[in-house]
């Protein structure tokens, strides 16, 4: 099967696509035929080398998957050839989604909604699992509270403002001017464009000081310490960033906060959940542009830099390119 294997830590050069053997399901496992895949900040972080410690090379990365299940392993009950599956693949532990085929315990795998496609799955799994599992599971966000989201039109973002939304919440977010737009169209009540205007400021004028319910930060830096200033009391704060330095959370005693930090879980569950989202009309994944398994190398680069244009996700078609053809139309 053909993958893109990275070979060294570095560019988007270090990856080859490479032919290698396909690989065999094992007891309580399936063997995926890989339609989609998306590019997640997660996926240019182990190409760098940030997380080198846990990961082998040569290998393949990746962390989304949309497919056809084609074989199953012993022991397999849930899912039989043919079904249309989608799942974020274990993180560190084995091989990822950038390859035609894959395998994945049955246990993280989940029905694909039908209507959805190949491409719009593979942009929701690892980013919809992290929305759900921040906002239900950690933060317990409850219809009436409001929410901060920053960075509101990026991967995880844009998905959160619309869990948010179904869960009945008031949706203050944190984007640029050009994307205002987008956002509303979302679900977001109050937008702030971040490059003009101090968010802290904006969040105690909306609230006539009250503060906002929950938190919730994508972008790091000193978002963690200045949260406690747009917090109401009994705040959360739930933050999915790798966070580069300590940080003096003090400030937030006064406020009764709690802080959650998230590495998305595996598990079929939350994939049901969003699968309910999803056939309610509650949920869409937002497609900003579509490459091919081939130029994976291109994709990373658009992610990574900054002045990328994008809002939502990069999907990579891995299956019949007709597929990217269509999803760009
Ligand atoms: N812990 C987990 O399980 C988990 C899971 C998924 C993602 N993550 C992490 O979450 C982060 C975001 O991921 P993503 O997929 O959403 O990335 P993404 O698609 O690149 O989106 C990032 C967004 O943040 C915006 N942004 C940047 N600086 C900002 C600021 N100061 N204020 C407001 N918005 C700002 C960008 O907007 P512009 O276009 O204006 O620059 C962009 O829309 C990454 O660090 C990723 O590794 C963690």
């Amino acid at each position: 099967m053909k993958a893109q294997v990275l070979t060294s830590f570095g560019g988007p050069e270090s990856f080859e696509l490479r032919d290698v053997p396909k690989p065999v399901p094992q007891s309580g496992q399936v063997l995926v035929r890989v339609q989609a895949t998306s590019i997640n900040p997660l996926d240019y972080q182990v190409r760098r080398g940030d997380y080198a410690d846990l990961v082998p090379l040569p290998g393949i990365t990746g962390h989304d998957v949309s497919g056809v299940v084609e074989e199953v392993g012993p022991g397999v009950t849930a899912f039989a050839p043919g079904d249309e599956v989608w799942y974020t693949p274990q993180i560190f532990d084995g091989p990822g989604s950038y390859a035609e085929y894959h395998v994945a315990a049955e246990s993280i795998v989940g029905r694909k909604p039908a209507s959805l496609t190949h491409l719009e799955a593979a942009s929701l799994t690892l980013v919809g699992g992290t929305a759900w599992e921040a906002l239900a599971v950690r933060a317990q966000l409850k219809a009436g509270e409001s929410i901060l989201i920053h960075g509101g039109a990026g991967g995880v973002g844009h998905v959160v403002i619309q869990v948010a939304k179904a869960m009945g919440a008031r949706i203050f977010t944190t984007v640029r001017e050009d994307n205002f737009e987008f956002v509303r169209s979302l679900g977001a009540d109050v937008v702030i464009d971040y490059t003009k205007e101090d968010y802290v400021e904006a969040i105690r004028r909306e609230t006539a000081g009250h503060g906002v319910d929950v938190v919730f930060d994508t972008i790091g830096g000193d978002t963690l310490t200045r949260s406690p200033d747009v917090l109401a009391q009994l705040g959360r704060v739930v933050s999915i960033v790798d966070i580069a330095k300590p940080q003096n959370l003090i400030q937030a005693w006064g406020k009764n906060a709690s802080y959650h930090f998230v590495f998305t879980r595996q598990n079929r569950g939350k994939l049901d959940e969003l699968s309910a989202l999803i056939e309610r009309g509650q949920l869409k994944p937002h497609i900003g542009a579509v490459y091919s398994l081939a130029d994976i190398p291109s994709a990373h680069a658009r992610l990574e830099s900054r002045d990328n244009g994008l809002t939502g996700k990069i999907a990579i078609a891995v299956g019949p390119l007709a597929d990217v053809a269509s999803a760009n139309a």
